[in-house]
């Protein structure tokens, strides 16, 4: 269960920005108050959000929901990701994020292969059309209804108004673990230059079913989308705080 320290709370609105899935809301009061929390994903944005360490989780200790980070730098990199929803309209140089992809280009691939593709919508133009035509498919096929909805709520889970999205695919025997590790590599070396990131996997499966789309996107036939990202500046205040992370229960065999 989640709560608010209302002792702490400056109801600066920042949990109820940051939650993907609406759980914060502005009570009759104006406070900020917790609401349904049954679509919760624990991602735990609203705790890292929170500059004054308010919202608590039922079960974890402060120290447990706060604990002072630690680690290297590369530690410290993959700590401090986190899904950004919020962007910036001007898109990050092509440079960088060229220079990016052929530094991606060194991530480990099956068989050494390399048949990953990169389709990089760059733009709001190109990314506000990509959200058109998702929507487009969603209606004729009568698939998805929670994207409408969201998007005209002003939560689009399709692109976040991101200026820039990253597609990998490549021919059906690239298989999706090549691109999920290339992408994965490329985005933290996005995130390394103070980019904000974000998968994209409504546009992904879309892109791969909705034909239209695809067809906008230059996707060459026969060809299998594997992920896409969401790239630009986040908009807004970085996250305070790099509240726990759970591990997945691990077992070792060997002494
Ligand atoms: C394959 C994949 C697809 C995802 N698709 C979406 C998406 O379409 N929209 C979105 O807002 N977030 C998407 N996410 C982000 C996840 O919700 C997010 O990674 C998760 O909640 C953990 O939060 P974090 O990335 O901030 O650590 C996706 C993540 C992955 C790995
Ligand atoms: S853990 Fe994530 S989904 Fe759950 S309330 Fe916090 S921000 Fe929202
Ligand atoms: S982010 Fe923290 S301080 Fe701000 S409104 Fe939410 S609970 Fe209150």
């Amino acid at each position: 269960m989640i709560s608010i320290d209302k002792a702490l709370c400056i109801n600066c609105g920042r949990c109820v920005e940051s939650c993907p899935m609406g759980i914060f809301r502005r009570g009759e009061d104006e406070r900020t108050e917790v609401g349904n929390e049954k679509r919760c994903l624990s991602c735990m944005h609203c705790t890292a959000a929170c500059p004054d360490r308010a919202v608590r989780f039922e079960g974890l200790t402060d120290e447990e929901t706060y604990p002072a980070p630690g680690g290297d730098e590369v530690a410290r990199l993959i700590q401090s990701r986190r899904s950004i929803r919020r962007y910036k309209a001007e898109p990050p140089a092509r440079e960088l994020i060229q220079s990016a992809l052929e530094t991606a280009a060194f991530a480990p691939n099956a068989k050494n292969r390399r048949l990953c593709r990169w389709t990089v919508l760059y733009g709001k133009e190109q990314t506000d059309r990509a959200v058109e035509l998702v929507l487009d498919w969603a209606r004729e096929s009568h698939k998805a209804p929670e994207l409408a909805l969201s998007v005209k709520a002003g939560k689009n889970p399709i692109t976040c108004g991101a200026p820039c999205v990253i597609l990998c695919h490549g021919p059906r025997e690239l298989g999706a673990l090549d691109g999920a590790i290339a992408m994965t590599t490329l985005e933290l070396l996005l995130v390394r230059a103070w980019l904000g990131t974000c998968w994209a996997g409504y546009l992904t499966r879309i892109a791969d079913e909705a034909p239209a789309l695809r067809e906008w996107l230059g996707i060459p036939e026969g060809d299998q989308i594997c992920c896409a990202l969401m790239v630009g500046y986040p908009d807004g205040d970085r996250y305070p705080n790099i509240p726990r992370r759970t591990c997945t229960e691990t077992r070792w065999i060997g002494a």
